[in-house]
């Protein structure tokens, strides 16, 4: 059998990471959801519950990884075998399903970029709705959700050195880079301090009366962009040696990602009060592309800002979207023996079908988007954590020990985070959700269905 790929390098990992869990996770869905949950009561739970529950549950995901060197199907069989294996499979099923709608809206980020470059943003909300619609939906977007994927393959397809580490050296720095140059522009409008009263000043009564909303938003996003619950840090993690030290590099990678997230408001949120746009109405799916352009259509050089931005915004997409295909090709390959660049184009082809009903209809992307991410994605951090916490624990508490000098009782913190805390709020967002997806299936699809068969 062939010699495994590993990352070349320390930085290389860290940047994959990172590069992975920096994505349309944090500069799109994080601050439509500020807006919509009422601002900075909801960064408040958020920054908590990255620490308290992100954090703790990605070094799960790192011990499978590194410890099994596999897959997650793979590392899940071998660790537990069982029942446990086929969480592997609904990893599996779950990166598909959120990569086909990921590239959609990857799609449509490429068309803003352009729409940028031909100074085409409509400088009012309604106006800026309309040309939403007519980029969002349709053939346009299936274009762009077929140049997405077409990218996406031919990184993966190159493998981990050649592909993927070799990518995202040139695009997390780039990421970081630009992301806080437009902060810093952002500042100089004249919204800027009313939007930081919005954005940085916690209300805990808000907090408190809207627990029931914000809670599993907060931790549902927290998993969706730190981009764990299906595998993808398991399979980043099984490309590394034993030498290092997983938690510091969790926390580096953690780190970062809040970083840009919390960063992605500071230049969104200006934008918006100085164009005059109220962040509270931003809801859904298409309100950072409307809201923006909208506010941008009225700013001078706004054509250049949110080429730039949108541009950035691509490139962070990208390097999200080949760790979601990663999982199911490093399945093909270690599995089923499959060569790396058929495993990759196959399955790519697959996901850009599935992907195509939300191209040419919204209520598609809530309808893959809340399965996925408010069900699937929270049930399989919720599983693996009850692995690791209370079946595996032993294997668990030796391997976050490797290539560490002294983490004292620092394990056995983490393994009662895992233990407790995480497993309980995971399973009370996961009641959520399911509430969630029921009301939106006998309501808004329904509807829908009612008025279009
Ligand atoms: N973390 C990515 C983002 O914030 O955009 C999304 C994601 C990537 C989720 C990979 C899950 C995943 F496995």
């Amino acid at each position: 059998m062939a010699q495994r790929e590993t990352w070349a390098t320390r930085t290389g990992f860290i940047l994959a990471a990172v590069g992975s869990a920096v994505g349309l996770g944090n500069i799109w869905r994080f601050p439509f959801l500020v807006g919509q949950e009422g601002g900075a009561a909801f960064l408040v739970v958020y920054l908590l519950f990255v620490a308290l529950i992100g954090f703790p549950a990605m070094l799960v995901e790192f011990v499978v990884g590194r410890r099994t060197n596999r897959n997650p199907v793979g590392a899940l069989k071998e660790l537990g075998g069982g029942v446990w294996q086929y969480l592997g499979w609904v990893f599996a099923a779950t990166g598909f399903i959120i990569l086909s709608y990921y590239s959609v809206v990857g799609g449509w980020v490429l068309r803003y970029v352009l729409i940028g470059l031909q100074g085409g943003y409509v400088g009012d909300i309604e106006g800026a709705g309309g040309q939403f619609v007519e980029a969002a939906s349709g053939l346009d977007a299936v274009l762009g959700h077929a140049i997405f994927m077409a990218a996406v393959i031919a990184i993966v397809g190159f493998g981990i050195r050649r592909g993927i580490e070799f990518a995202v050296q040139v695009m997390v720095p780039a990421i970081i880079l630009i992301a806080f140059g437009l902060a810093v522009y952002a500042f100089t409008l004249p919204g800027a301090s009313e939007a930081y009263a919005f954005y940085l000043s916690p209300d805990v009564g808000e907090i408190l009366a809207n627990w029931t909303d914000i809670l599993p938003a907060a931790a549902g996003q927290a998993f969706f962009t730190l981009s764990l619950g299906m595998g993808a840090m398991i399979t980043y993690a099984s490309y590394i040696g034993d030498d290092r030290n997983l938690a510091e590099d969790g926390l580096i990678i953690v780190g970062l990602d809040t970083l840009i997230a919390f960063t992605a408001g500071l230049i969104v949120f200006p934008i918006f009060f100085t164009g005059g746009v109220d962040p509270a109405n931003t809801i859904g799916a298409g309100a950072i592309f409307i809201s923006l352009a909208a506010a941008l259509g009225d700013l001078s050089f706004g054509w250049l800002i949110g080429t730039v931005f949108f541009g950035t915004i691509a490139i962070a997409a990208l390097s999200s979207a080949i760790s979601l295909l990663e999982v199911v090709v490093s399945y093909l390959i270690d599995e089923r023996g499959m060569e790396r660049f058929t495993a990759t184009a196959i399955v790519g082809t697959i996901i850009f079908v599935v992907g195509i009903p939300t191209a040419l209809d919204l209520v598609f992307i809530d309808l893959y988007d809340l399965f996925a991410n408010n069900i699937l994605l929270v049930f399989g951090g919720l599983m693996v954590s009850i692995f690791v916490g209370w079946v595996i624990s032993n294997v668990a508490l030796d391997e976050i020990g490797r290539g560490v000098r002294n983490l004292g009782s620092w394990g056995d913190v983490w393994i009662w985070l895992v233990r407790i805390p995480v497993i309980v709020i995971l399973f009370v967002t996961i009641y959520l959700g399911v509430f969630e997806y029921y009301e939106f299936l006998t309501g808004d699809f329904a509807d829908w269905l009612g008025q279009n068969l």
